[in-house]
């Protein structure tokens, strides 16, 4: 038995010498020091060995087994350092190569657009808040000058909640404007006044044009003296940043409860420059320095004017619904769609706003 010993050992050494890699010498440690492997087979037949060399046969066991760990943690680090030697040959990059950029996402167009409406108006001093998008009929309709059971309200199509009914702010609502923040937002009692709200809404409509979830930016500002004239500046203001340089925006009278006076806010057509009509050449003709074009109508507005929104001076109605003096103060307000003022920029014709909510990658991407 004691032979063995030697004869296992000495097989081990020689194998241990010769081994090529660290993987390889793993395997020989599993096949003579593992715990089914040649020198623990041997312990276990330790039973058969006669008494008396039993200390002997136990001592050259676990001398053989000291000795091959230590040959083994050496030959380890022999090849460990040969291969770091050789990371040059076996592992080097080119660093000459053009990289290989992974594919990279970006931001939604609305979230985009509402960022950078943020932005820009904070520049003039406005202040980004939101109000809530589930909200009680007061601050929805009440405070708006919109009396219960009054058919103005009809336009606003609304999502009435299922939900306890408060006494004095009537139904919970999906807000289906953000001009319930014009309530809440005198009624911190802070003026004057400057805010931008950007917030979800939810109207009960759906088609090429509405979705039944959508997004507004309504603005406020409530100061002395504030007429509109500033309303006018700001607007403007807005159409150089957001759209260009070159547009600008004009006012037709409308009717809103809650501005007096009321307008529809028009900005110029950014494809015909607000003329209504595009040149394009006459049949057949190369056109040339000189050469002669026919006016047509502008495919994208046809009037020189594309529509994007309402806005007026806060009803006095309104500014006391909000606790705030109309003697006093005076303001203005507008609201438009972040979905319409985004695709109007964009450049590309959509025909269909719904597309915006399809997650379709396609037509994402081209942002
Ligand atoms: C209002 O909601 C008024 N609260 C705006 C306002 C605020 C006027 C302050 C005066 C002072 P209107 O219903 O027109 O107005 O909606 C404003 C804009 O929201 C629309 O021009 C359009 O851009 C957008 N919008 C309305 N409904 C939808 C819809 N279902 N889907 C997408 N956009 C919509």
């Amino acid at each position: 038995m004691i032979e063995d010993v030697g004869k296992i050992k000495s097989e081990a050494e020689a194998a241990i010498s010769v081994a090529k890699t660290r993987g390889e010498l793993g395997e020989l440690e599993v096949h003579f020091l593992g715990r089914k492997g040649a020198l623990t087979g041997l312990l276990e037949k330790i039973g058969s060995v006669p008494v008396e060399e039993r200390k002997t046969f136990g001592s050259a066991l676990n001398a053989a087994k000291t000795h091959l760990e230590g040959l083994i943690a050496a030959r380890r680090e022999v090849l460990r350092a040969k291969e770091y030697e050789q990371l040059g040959e076996t592992e080097w990059i080119d660093v000459t190569s053009p990289g290989v950029s992974p594919p990279e996402g970006h931001l939604h167009l609305v979230t985009h657009a509402i960022r950078e409406i943020t932005h820009i108006f904070e520049r003039v001093g406005f202040t980004r808040v939101r109000h809530p998008e589930v909200d009680w009929d007061w601050y929805a309709f009440e405070s708006l000058n919109m009396p219960k059971d009054h058919p103005a309200r009809d336009e606003w199509e609304t999502f009435f909640m299922d939900a306890p009914v408060n006494g004095k702010k009537g139904k919970m609502v999906l807000t289906p404007h953000t001009s319930n923040g014009q309530a809440r937002e005198m009624e911190k009692g802070k003026l004057p006044i400057r805010m931008i709200n950007i917030s979800k809404c939810y109207r009960r409509q759906i088609d090429v044009s509405h979705v039944p979830m959508f997004h507004q930016f309504e603005g406020l500002m409530i100061d002395k003296d504030v007429s509109v004239t500033h309303l006018k500046g700001v607007l403007d203001y807005f159409a150089r940043e957001f759209f260009g340089p070159d547009r600008k925006t004009r006012l037709r009278p409308f009717h809103f409860r809650f501005t007096e006076p009321s307008f529809e806010v028009d900005i110029s057509c950014g494809v015909c420059g607000g003329t209504g009509l595009i040149s394009s050449p006459s049949r057949g003709e190369d056109l040339g320095e000189g050469g002669r074009s026919l006016s047509q109508k502008c495919r994208l507005c046809k009037s020189g004017w594309l529509e994007l929104g309402g806005a007026g001076m806060v009803h006095p109605n309104v500014l006391r619904a909000g606790g705030v003096d109309p003697t006093k103060w005076s303001g203005f307000a507008f609201g438009w769609g972040v979905e319409r003022t985004a695709a109007m920029k964009s450049g590309l014709q959509i025909d269909d706003i719904r597309i915006l909510y399809k997650n379709d990658l396609r037509f994402l991407r081209q942002f």
